[in-house]
């Protein structure tokens, strides 16, 4: 509409301008055409009555008593004039007086002077209008005998002339207004088809055939656009072939870089410190949470907002007046923003549709996902109650959101509407199920359509990427790149892709560890493990997707089928207590005791039990204490997104020994291929895999452990982090190109609309 203007506007001015120095000329022209034609009839006129009036004349001359022939001059005129345009005629003596004329002829006007020969033209302004007055010299044998005058009157040529100007003005009008209309729509439609060449090129490869469909217009273009995307892309193949060494700062470089000037707001549900009140002290905790473990460090190095919830008990006395805290506490590095929940609140979008839903509808651990339409309420009530914060926390029109987990799946579209211009990076912790299994939910749609507001949505594993793409594509009306793996929806579109979460390298809980032979006495004097017994360490929180229970049936199997352990070797169980709340959870905590009791009950001896569960919290330096006083680290997860468990297991262990059993089930193991990989389900299978992993040669160990930590070191959060910041920066910069693109199109309106 604005380019119409854009060009109306001038053709206007330009017509008007035409139009106001024309049209005097043309009627100008107007008029001198019709003084022309007037005179041509005076012409006329007289050469048809001049034998006439001479004789009449003559004879008038003659006898001037006789009235005879002045009547008939007079009556001869009176005839002629009956033309409306002829307004009278008249007769002069040779000494200028009017002897004769017709009716109307102007009073008051006298003769004009005579000519010589011929006729002369002279036009005279009366009070009628202009007159042409034409004199005609008429002679007798070459003497002059006297004038006739011949009167027209000029007055329509005027009028003619101004209608002929009138005209004039408005054609010229309407060719501009025509004309204008003509050119935009030309512009358009030449713009719109220039914009789809571009569009076409840049989508395609490249090759040389598909070029020469462009146009020679388009080609070069077309070729140096797609060079600057390309080069757009390097980063990203850079970061995913070449081996670069992650770490806090190369991630800092990365955001500076990359996203120059990006605000980063972190949200989830867990906080990364929780404050309690104990005994009438406030005490801190770091949560048992692969999302915080992971999370952290990335805010450590950048530092931006995390928004969380604030679930400790004397949460509210450590913030200030805006519930804001600087963290970590020791040395702070971003701003730790808490959210208040109320008990009805946290029951249904935690307890209920988070915990008793989404969880087990993920996890394929055989509990049944729990939907109620009150949790569903609570759910979008606390996403939308999160949206709020993240907008009123946002300085910029344009953060990087990084939207974690399960909690928070309508959360990235929330933020879309109102900050359309943030680039919204979503990690889904958790498996995602295959579309049978997710059709259970009964706001599959919303959650989808949720999820789609992000412009990265990242799983751990291909496998749960091609799910939820399988997800959108059953349920969802969309469109499905397989190939780029994108889905588009209305206006915006979604990279849906693998990016395996991981910890920070080398860990910040490793700083400050004893060597691991202190550690292997000081567990085993803290537990009361004999110090030839060879331990194995298990650390969770009492999930039932771990497999807890499982994994002491395996221990029983490994002493049933090789007794020669019994006395010689013990599991180590240290355990969160964790959404206690709900049944399943509680359940779950039973039957490990329970499961662990029984296998103690069979096996124990005087100074040694083969299952010593330990269910309480964990700080990280507890933690890997353990995990370097141990011989083998075991997780059999049921199902596991990733399971940093087994990442930190490898990290604590500088000294390259100790060996990995891990379910196939968790994600790592898509990594962690130099781990002992089990069936967590086969009992019998990880009992064995006990017996091989206490059994392997030290030399083995080393080297699958050498390798294991080669794999973390590089994969480490960093790069986690790092490939998700240059996959936003690329989107960024392309949006950027698209929205230069729609911009040229549509105008500048498009320049404010979002991508
Ligand atoms: C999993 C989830 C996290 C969660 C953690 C601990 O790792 O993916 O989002 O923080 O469990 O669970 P909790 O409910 O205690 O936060």
């Amino acid at each position: 509409m604005l380019m119409a203007f854009r060009f109306i506007v001038p053709l206007l001015l330009v017509l008007g301008g035409i139009a106001w120095g024309a049209t005097p000329l043309v009627g100008g022209l107007i008029e001198r055409w019709f003084r022309a034609d007037v005179d041509m009839r005076s012409q006329l006129v007289f050469h048809s009555i001049q034998d006439t009036v001479t004789r009449l004349a003559a004879a008038a001359a003659a006898a001037p008593s006789d009235r005879k022939a002045g009547r008939e001059i007079t009556a001869l005129f009176q005839r002629i004039t009956q033309d409306e345009r002829l307004l009278a005629l008249g007769l002069c003596s040779v000494d200028g007086q009017l002897k004769h004329h017709s009716s109307a002829w102007p009073k008051g006007l006298n003769c004009p002077p005579a000519p010589l020969s011929g006729q002369v033209s002279t036009v005279q302004h009366l009070d009628e209008g202009p007159v042409l007055a034409a004199s005609f010299a008429l002679a007798v044998e070459g003497v002059p005998s006297g004038t006739l005058v011949i009167l027209h009157d000029l007055s329509f040529i005027e009028r003619r002339s101004s209608s002929a100007e009138l005209y004039l003005a408005g054609f010229l009008g309407l060719l501009g207004v025509g004309a204008a209309g003509v050119t935009v729509i030309v512009a358009r439609l030449t713009l719109r088809g220039w914009i789809r060449a571009m569009r076409k090129g840049l989508a395609s490869r490249g090759d040389g055939n598909e070029d020469r469909t462009l146009g020679p217009d388009i080609a070069p273009l077309v070729r140096e656009m797609r060079t600057m995307l390309r080069q757009m892309d390097a980063p990203g193949r850079l970061a995913d072939t070449i081996r670069v060494d992650w770490s806090p700062e190369s991630l800092r470089r990365v955001l500076h870089t990359e996203l120059p000037g990006a605000e980063v707001l972190v949200v989830s549900n867990r906080e990364p410190y929780i404050h309690n009140m104990e005994n009438g002290e406030i005490t801190m905790q770091r949560p048992a949470s692969g999302l915080v473990t992971a999370l952290e460090p990335i805010m450590r190095a950048c530092g931006g907002t995390w928004i969380a919830h604030g679930s400790g008990s004397a949460d509210h006395l450590t913030v200030d007046s805006a519930d804001r805290l600087p963290v970590p506490p020791e040395s702070p590095a971003y701003m730790l923003r808490r959210v208040w929940l109320s008990d009805e609140e946290q029951d249904g979008y935690y307890y209920g549709f988070a915990n008793e839903g989404m969880w087990p509808l993920c996890h394929i651990a055989f509990v049944r996902p729990t939907f109620r339409a009150s949790d569903w309420e609570q759910y979008v009530a606390v996403n939308r109650k999160f949206a709020d914060t993240v907008v009123a926390e946002a300085r910029t029109p344009n953060p990087v959101v990084l939207v974690q987990d399960y909690h928070f799946a309508l959360l990235p579209r929330m933020i879309r509407e109102r900050l359309p211009e943030a680039t919204i990076i979503t990690f889904w912790h958790i498996p995602w199920p295959n579309p049978e299994v997710f059709s259970i939910c009964p706001w599959k749609e919303e959650i989808l359509s949720g999820l789609l507001g992000s412009s990265i949505l990242g799983f751990h594993t291909q496998f749960h990427c091609i799910n939820f793409l399988d997800s959108v594509d059953r349920f969802l009306e969309s469109h499905i790149d397989r190939e780029l793996s994108t889905v588009r929806t209305g206006d915006s579109t979604t990279l849906v892709r693998p990016y395996p979460i991981s910890i920070e390298w080398p860990p910040a809980a490793l700083a400050g560890q004893p060597p691991v032979e202190e550690c292997r006495k000081d567990v085993r004097k803290r537990f009361g493990i004999a110090a030839d017994v060879l331990l194995g360490v298990g650390v969770e929180r009492f999930d039932y997707t771990k497999g807890i229970a499982d994994r002491f049936h395996a221990v029983e199997c490994l002493l049933d089928n090789h007794p020669e352990w019994i006395g010689r070797f013990s599991l180590l169980q240290v355990a969160a207590p964790t959404r206690s709340r709900l049944s399943a959870y509680r359940d779950t905590q039973v039957e490990a005791e329970k499961t662990a009791e029984a296998v103690n009950a069979r096996f124990r001896r005087k100074g040694w039990q083969p299952i010593i569960l330990v269910p309480r919290h964990h700080e990280p330096e507890e933690v890997f204490t353990l995990f370097r006083a141990a011989d083998l680290c075991l997780v059999s997860s049921l199902h596991d997104g990733m399971n940093l468990v087994a990442k930190e297991f490898v990290s604590a262990r500088d000294d390259e020994d100790g060996v990995l059993i891990l379910s196939t089930f968790a994600g790592a193991s898509r990594e962690l291929l130099e781990a002992l990989i089990v069936n967590p389900y086969d009992v019998h299978a990880m009992g064995e895999a006990l017996h091989a992993g206490l059994s392997m040669p030290a030399e083995q160990r080393h080297e699958r452990m050498r390798l294991l930590r080669e794999m973390v070191g590089e994969n480490n959060i960093h790069f986690w982090a790092g490939r998700m910041l240059l996959d936003a920066a690329r989107m960024r910069k392309r949006r950027n190109i698209e929205h230069r693109i729609a911009a040229v199109s549509h105008g500048p309106e498009s320049r404010n609309r979002s991508a």
